[in-house]
C-alpha cells in the first residue's frame, strides 16, 4: 500500500504482519530489551522494512536507533519514516539529495473514540468533517485527519527539531484526489533558507487501513 503513495526516489516497504527470524542489531536489542512483545514486534518489524527499503536504495543494513525524540536515526544522507499499528507496518526512505523530508502514518480505518476529533482538531478541521462524511462513509475521516497530522509531525521534526502540537497546523482533506495539505500556524521555522510553513501529502483508505504519506522534494 504504502507504495502506491510514495514512488521513487523513495523506497517504501509494508507488511501485515511480522515475520518469524528477523534479528535486529545489538545496540537496537539494548534499546527494546525490557519492552513487552507488542512493542518489540512492531519495533523489529519496523526496523526489518526500513532496511529492506535502504536495501533497494544500495545502502547496507546498520542500527536504526531512536534518537532523544524517539524520532528514528538513519545513515548518513537518507531521510525516512516508520508507522506501525495492529496488522500493519510500513518504513519510507529517500536520499537526502533527492528528499528534503518524509512522514508516514498509517491507522485503523476506524472512527476514533470519543472526544478524539474534538481534541485534535482545530476549527477549521471541524467545520470541514461534515463535507468529508458527506462525501461517503468508507472512509473514517477522523481517524484520516488524525494520522495526517502524525504524518505531519514526522515529516516537520527531523527538519524543525521542535515540538508541533496538533493544534499548531490545519489539514485539508481532499476526499476526491486522495490529497491532503497542511498549514502551519506557528511561526515557520527556516530550515535550509526554506520557510516550513506547509506540507503537501497522499492518502488511502485500504485492507482496513488508513494510510498517510508526506515526501517534500529536495530543492
Ligand atoms: C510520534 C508520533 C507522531 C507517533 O505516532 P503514532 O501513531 O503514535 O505511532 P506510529 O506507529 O505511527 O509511529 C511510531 C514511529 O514514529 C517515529 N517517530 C517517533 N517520534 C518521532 C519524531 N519525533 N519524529 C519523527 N518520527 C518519530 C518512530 O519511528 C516510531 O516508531 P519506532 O519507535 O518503532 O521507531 C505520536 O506518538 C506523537 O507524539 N504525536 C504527537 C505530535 C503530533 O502528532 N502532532 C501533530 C502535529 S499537526
Amino acid at each position: 500500500m504504502i507504495r502506491d503513495l510514495l514512488g521513487p526516489p523513495m523506497a517504501a516497504v509494508d507488511l501485515f504482519d511480522d515475520p518469524d527470524g528477523v534479528m535486529l542489531f545489538p545496540e537496537e536489542e539494548e534499546h527494546i530489551a525490557r519492552a513487552v512483545d507488542k512493542r518489540r514486534k512492531e519495533f523489529t518489524t519496523g526496523r526489518h522494512c526500513a532496511r529492506t527499503a535502504l536495501a533497494e536504495l544500495g545502502f547496507p543494513p546498520v542500527p536504526l536507533l531512536p534518537g532523544p525524540k524517539r524520532e528514528p536515526t538513519w545513515p548518513e544522507g537518507v531521510v525516512g519514516s516508520i508507522t506501525h499499528c495492529k496488522g500493519y507496518r510500513a518504513a519510507a526512505v529517500g536520499r537526502k539529495s533527492e528528499v528534503w523530508t518524509v512522514g508516514i502514518d498509517a491507522e485503523p480505518n476506524e472512527p476514533t473514540p470519543d472526544g478524539v476529533l474534538e481534541a485534535i482538531a482545530v476549527p477549521g478541521e471541524l467545520a470541514r468533517m461534515g463535507e468529508l462524511r458527506a462525501a461517503g462513509d468508507k472512509v473514517a475521516w477522523d481517524r484520516l485527519l488524525f494520522s495526517a497530522k502524525e504524518a505531519v509531525y514526522k515529516a516537520w521534526f527531523p527538519l524543525a527539531r521542535t515540538w508541533l502540537g496538533f493544534e499548531d497546523a490545519e489539514v485539508a482533506i481532499n476526499p476526491d484526489d486522495g490529497t491532503f495539505t497542511a498549514r502551519i500556524l506557528v511561526e515557520p521555522p527556516v530550515v535550509d533558507g526554506v520557510a516550513l510553513d506547509g506540507f503537501t501529502g497522499r492518502w488511502l483508505a485500504r485492507e482496513g487501513f488508513v494510510v498517510t504519506a508526506i515526501a517534500v522534494p529536495a530543492r
